[in-house]
């Protein structure tokens, strides 16, 4: 009889929920759920959008010849419709909170940002009629922020350190406002999958750069390194997730700033309860490494992933700024990171090329130079602000060796700090 009662008792509970009339409340619920709609179109806008991207263009230099057998391609970013790598990314981002129901019909949406993301965000978020505001480094280029205000955002400028604080002062408790937070949640929101044949391509950048490099060198083709800097870290975690996921055999290289704990961070798993504001040092290289922003947290306070980057290096400021003239004197008109990267790929290809066998370094043209007229381009500014790091033109000249003979630019370089 037991036995029967605990046999049946199952039974019971399954017909029981299969006879019950279904709750009126879940299904007023779903009546009232209006955000599904604009939500839904909303989501089509940004795919329309994606369809509109297309692809940046991948660039083959002739920068490496002189290191043997080694060639550099830079992935032009500045060419997206926002004029920078964080194109993609923004979009990603906001596609993201729809998805997630962070942003609504009614949301304002706040981002910190040195910039460049809060131009994308702030086109994206027009594009599907939401409010944006910025909270940028009160050191912003003034062009940049003139770019925010262009896509119809708003800009709040406060020092440097304190966006994340000020970000959530501003929405903690109303409804009404969303906080972005790039740097918690570009690991969440970033793709690292490949499309297939699905029509909606990712939009991930390596996905993109596989497929130009492949038709350059063919189809089984990867390249030996990707590199790039760091800011949120979003950009190169996204980048080794999808090539970690797919195991594909191109090293992914962390090209980091003087100043910056990202170097310690991956490596030596450090500044994760300790913050590095007490060892920055202004101005820094806008946008990418980190340290006044308190600790590296994955997740909350940084995107970057250690565990998909394989080398990271440090780069002089001063090297990197010199850099940005370098390239600026072949035509080549790039920000910040475009710099740092730079330098880093010389050094890779001083430690790895080898006649023998191409060696392929693809890095990020990122930014357009012409957000940094006011500052890392403009000779005044940099020997006013980079006076104590060394001389400006001993890292150009070093630069010019290093890419006529051949040789590393950090050992060359030694000398000019
Ligand atoms: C010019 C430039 N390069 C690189 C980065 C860093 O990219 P990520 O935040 O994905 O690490 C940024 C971030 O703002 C940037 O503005
Ligand atoms: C990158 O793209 C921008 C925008 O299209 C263009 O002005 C620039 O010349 C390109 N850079 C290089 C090195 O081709
Ligand atoms: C959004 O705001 C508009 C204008 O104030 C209002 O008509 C609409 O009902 C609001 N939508 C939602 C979902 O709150
Ligand atoms: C948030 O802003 C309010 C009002 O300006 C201020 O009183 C408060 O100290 C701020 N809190 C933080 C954590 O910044
Ligand atoms: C951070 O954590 C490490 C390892 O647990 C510990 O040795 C170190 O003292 C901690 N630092 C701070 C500032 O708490
Ligand atoms: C270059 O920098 C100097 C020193 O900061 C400044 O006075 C000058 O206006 C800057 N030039 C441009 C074009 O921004």
């Amino acid at each position: 009889m037991l036995l029967q009662t605990l046999l049946l008792t199952p039974l019971l509970l399954v017909l029981g929920c299969a006879l019950a009339p279904l709750s009126k409340t879940a299904l007023l619920f779903r009546k009232k759920d209006s955000i599904s709609a604009w939500r839904d179109e909303a989501i089509q806008k940004l795919w329309e959008e994606r369809r509109l991207m297309g692809r940046t263009p991948l660039l083959a230099s002739p920068l490496l010849k002189s290191f043997g057998n080694a060639e550099l391609f830079f992935k032009n970013e500045s060419a997206a419709r926002t004029h920078s790598l964080k194109h993609r990314y923004a979009w990603a981002l906001v596609l993201w909170a729809l998805v997630e129901g962070h942003i609504r019909e009614n949301t304002t949406v706040f981002e910190t940002s040195s910039g460049n993301t809060a131009v994308s965000e702030a086109f994206m978020c027009r594009l599907i009629g939401v409010k944006f505001v910025a909270i940028v480094p009160d050191t912003i280029e003034a062009v940049k922020a003139a770019h925010i205000e262009e896509q119809g955002g708003a800009v709040l400028r406060v020092p440097l350190g304190d966006r994340l604080v000020v970000a959530r002062n501003l929405t903690e408790g109303r409804p009404d406002r969303f906080f972005m937070n790039q740097f918690a949640h570009a690991d969440r929101a970033e793709e690292f999958h490949e499309s297939g044949d699905f029509e909606h391509e990712s939009a991930n950048v390596f996905h993109e750069i596989l497929s130009q490099f492949r038709a350059l060198r063919g189809p089984r083709a990867v390249p030996d390194f990707f590199v790039h800097a760091a800011g949120t870290g979003g950009t190169i975690s996204s980048v080794g997730r999808f090539l970690k996921k797919y195991a594909l055999a191109t090293r992914v290289v962390l090209a980091d700033t003087e100043h910056s704990v990202y170097y310690d961070y991956v490596v030596h798993g450090r500044f994760r309860n300790e913050s590095g504001a007490p060892l920055w040092v202004a101005p820094g290289m806008a946008g990418i490494g980190f340290g006044p922003m308190g600790p590296a947290i994955h997740g909350v306070s940084t995107s970057l992933t250690p565990a998909v980057v394989d080398l990271a290096v440090k780069i002089p400021d001063l090297a990197s700024v010199a850099a940005m003239h370098f390239l600026r004197g072949i035509g080549i008109l790039g920000g910040t990171s475009t710099g740092v990267n730079f330098v880093a790929s010389l050094h890779l290809a001083s430690k790895f090329a080898d006649a023998g066998r191409r060696l392929s370094v693809v890095t990020l043209l990122a930014d357009h130079a012409s957000s940094y007229e006011s500052s890392y381009h403009n000779g005044t500014w940099v020997r006013e602000h980079f006076s104590a790091h060394g001389s400006f033109d001993c890292w150009l000249l070093v630069l010019r060796r290093s890419v006529e003979l051949g040789v590393d630019p950090l050992r060359l370089g030694a000398c000019c700090s």
